[in-house]
């Protein structure tokens, strides 16, 4: 089995997604937090294209909206993209379904539907995308979330820490210079690792939106090596 990174999904079109596990990584903070809702009683998830879809899918379904733009909430949603709005109690989430739309992750997700199956990756369930993509057995494409098409290192620091797991399991990473790039900026990120992405544009973003506490919150390994956000026909669910 291989192991490929496509580190924006502006460059999907050159890849092929038949056959493959995908893993849509959007660390900060798209997949983060759809890991957290999941953790948290959420009984599963609708990752939309468009703000119109998910506030239809709460008028209609009843479903918790949780919507962002350029890391801003959305106006007239219930949530933003915080994993916090999740775990501080001010809204009930338990047993309870999720409409979500942001402005990279659930648009990386819903352009690779053509995958096997696709799962959800972030740093806080790195085990459970490991596990399931040895026991998959495919070949496997990270699909960074980036920014508006452009390559971040939050999200290739993540295809490296999931290249590095799977080939002690056997996937060949080094027929892939995509592969190789994410593994070796992992390796060299990894000593001063999370300190090193302080200088990314997300972090700054994030900064900027006083929500440096959603970044330190990101970058816990294996909170959550339990949940594993699975494509089941039109939603997420816990595989
Ligand atoms: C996205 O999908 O673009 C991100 O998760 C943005 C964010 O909320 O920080």
């Amino acid at each position: 089995m291989k192991l490929d990174v496509c580190f924006s999904p502006d460059l999907l079109p050159l890849y092929d997604l038949r056959g493959k596990v995908a893993v849509i990584v959007d660390v900060l903070r798209a997949t983060s937090t759809i890991v957290t809702a999941l953790a948290q009683g959420v009984t599963e998830v609708y990752p939309t294209a468009t703000l119109d879809e998910c506030a239809a899918l709460g008028r209609e379904q009843g479903c918790i909206t949780a919507a962002e733009r350029d890391g801003v909430a959305a106006a007239g949603f219930d949530l933003g993209n915080s994993p916090f709005g999740f775990l501080d109690g001010k809204l009930a989430v338990q047993g309870r379904a999720l409409a979500i739309s942001t402005t990279n992750g659930t648009q990386a997700l819903r352009r690779s539907l053509a995958a096997q199956a696709i799962v959800c990756g972030a740093f806080l369930n790195l085990s459970a995308v490991a596990d399931f993509a040895v026991a998959q057995g495919r070949d496997v494409l990270v699909v960074c979330a980036g920014w508006k098409g452009q390559f971040c290192l939050e999200d290739s620091l993540f295809g490296g820490a999931l290249a590095e797991r799977l080939a002690t399991f056997g996937f060949d990473i080094a027929s892939s210079d995509a592969a190789l790039a994410a593994l070796h900026l992992w390796q060299d990120a990894r000593p001063t690792w999370p300190h090193y992405l302080l200088q990314s544009a997300a972090v700054r973003r994030l900064n900027a939106l006083e929500a440096h506490d959603d970044f330190t919150f990101c970058m816990n390994v294996d909170t959550h090596p339990e949940i594993l956000p699975l494509w089941r026909g039109d939603r997420l669910v816990r595989g």
